[in-house]
This record gives C-alpha cells, sequence and structure tokens, in this order.
C-alpha cells in the first residue's frame, strides 16, 4: 500500500468511526508532512536511500534475516568484514580484514571495487558524500543495542 493510499484509508477510518472531516484532514496531513524530507533524521533519510538504493534487493537488515545476492547486514557495523554465517563470500572479502567502520564503509560505498579488488558486490557507489554519511547512519542502527 502506497502512503497515499494509507492515508485514504485513515480518513475513510476516521470518517466512519464518526469524527469530523477536520480531524481526518488533519491526520492525512500530518502523514503527508511526515514524509517531508527536513523532518528526517539521518538515520531515517539513510534507510530511505537505501531503499532506493537497491541495497535492500540485495540485502536484508533484521536480526537472522536471510541472506540473499548479498549478506544480512543486522549487525554489521562494527564488526569485521566477511563474517555472516552462511554466506559464500569472496575471498576478497572473506580475507580482508577490514572492519566497518565510518570511514571503510564510507570509501565501500563509493566506490566498492576500488576500495575491496575482487569482491563481487555489484554496485555502482554512491558520489554523494552526504547520502553515504546517512546510509551509514543507518547502517550504525541496525543492531540490537540501537536505542
Ligand atoms: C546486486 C546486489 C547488491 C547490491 C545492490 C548491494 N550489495 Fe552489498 N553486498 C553484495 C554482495 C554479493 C556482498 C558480498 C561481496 C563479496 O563477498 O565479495 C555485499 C557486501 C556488503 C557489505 C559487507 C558485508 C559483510 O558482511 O562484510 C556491506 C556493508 C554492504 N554490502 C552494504 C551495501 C549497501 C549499503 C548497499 C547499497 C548502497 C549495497 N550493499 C548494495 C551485494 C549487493
Amino acid at each position: 500500500m502506497t502512503k497515499n493510499s494509507l492515508a485514504i484509508a485513515a480518513f475513510i477510518l476516521l470518517a466512519s468511526c464518526g469524527q469530523d472531516a477536520s480531524s481526518a484532514g488533519d491526520s492525512a496531513a500530518a502523514a503527508q508532512s511526515s514524509s517531508a524530507e527536513t523532518e528526517l533524521s539521518p538515520a531515517e533519510m539513510g534507510r530511505r536511500i537505501f531503499s532506493q538504493e537497491t541495497c535492500a534487493t540485495c540485502h536484508t537488515v533484521d536480526e537472522g534475516g536471510a541472506n540473499r545476492i548479498g549478506p544480512n547486514l543486522f549487525g554489521v557495523y562494527g564488526r569485521q568484514a566477511g563474517q555472516v554465517e552462511g554466506f559464500a563470500y569472496t575471498n576478497a572479502l572473506a580475507q580482508s580484514d577490514v572492519i566497518w567502520d565510518d570511514a571503510s564503509l564510507d570509501a565501500f560505498l563509493e566506490n566498492p571495487q576500488g576500495f575491496m579488488r575482487g569482491n563481487r558486490m555489484a554496485y555502482v557507489g554512491q558520489r554523494d558524500a552526504e547520502k553515504r554519511a546517512a546510509m551509514i547512519a543507518y547502517i550504525k542502527t541496525l543492531t540490537s543495542d540501537a536505542d
């Protein structure tokens, strides 16, 4: 369901609960403004960019999530590269001693092949440093002690 159809559904629900149309209108407006980019935290921006950049096509992010084309990314921040059980990494990644922190993730996401020759992550790289920073802020939240 899209955001708009959710807003419409909320409108119908509220209207049918006997609330007046103006409060339903307010909640639809609130649903709209919560998606305004200016209101978003870096991590929330990063979550969106993560799906826009198709990372989510290859990577699940939930605890215990399946490996897809790429490994599950839960808890990847702060960990050595190539540690997900059951994922067939390339030697380039499995044998690297990179720890995924701000600097290494930034370099990797800017230019995966340039940062780690021989890895097989099929992603061209993100040139916009702000977008990378937002994605990294999001990746940091993928841990059980995020909050
Ligand atoms: C086409 C599929 C694909 C896309 C798109 C993709 N990845 Fe990957 N990713 C992979 C694969 C495959 C690996 C493992 C590479 C290897 O073993 O050489 C990987 C590895 C990683 C790793 C290292 C994981 C570890 O356990 O060391 C991180 C972090 C990562 N990807 C983040 C991202 C982010 C963020 C994006 C979006 C900007 C993204 N990936 C987009 C397939 C993908």
